[in-house]
């Protein structure tokens, strides 16, 4: 076991470095175990701040900097706090043509949040992606696991009053 990094004090954080230390224990010395373990601790932890990269490199024995380039070049992997609901606004063409800025301009009305950002309650998350696969419902967005489509702007704040 290494020795904590940061200045967490709460018994919630000590249990999340405990689940990690247990998550890194398990991936040490794997082929792409820094990966595996990358995507387990923003599952635990639910995005990957600089105390969980510091974790992860001292306990697979990599440079912070490895652990930084890895974190930043796959776009699962987050910086910042998500929300519990991810909203992801297509961005694909037919999207585009249809109405993407409309729609996100709604949602940044409604909730003010820009795309990369989360609420300050940490209900929603707001990105845009690349072609969700439904583009015959374009605009389109996917708000967990439901994808909303032929999306009008005054539809936005109904749609997403159903999710808390
Ligand atoms: S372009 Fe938006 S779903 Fe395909």
């Amino acid at each position: 076991m290494v020795a904590c990094g940061c200045k967490c004090e709460t018994t919630e954080q000590a249990q999340l470095i405990e689940q990690l230390d247990r998550i890194i224990d398990e991936y040490r010395g794997q082929p792409r175990g820094l990966i595996q373990v990358l995507h387990k601790a923003q599952e635990l932890v639910g995005y990957c701040p600089k105390w969980v990269q510091v974790r992860v490199a001292e306990g697979l024995g990599v440079s912070l900097q490895e652990v930084y380039g890895v974190v930043t070049f796959y776009a699962l992997f987050s910086l910042i706090p998500k929300g519990r609901h991810k909203i992801s606004v297509c961005a694909g063409t037919a999207c585009y043509v249809k109405g993407t800025k409309m729609v996100v301009k709604a949602i940044r009305q409604h909730l003010g949040i820009k795309p990369g950002q989360t609420t300050e309650d940490s209900r929603f998350s707001l990105e845009t992606v690349r072609c969700i696969g439904a583009c015959g419902l374009a605009p389109a967005m996917i708000i967990g696991k439901d994808v909303h489509g032929r999306l009008e702007p005054e539809q936005i704040p109904e749609i997403l009053e159903q999710y808390q």
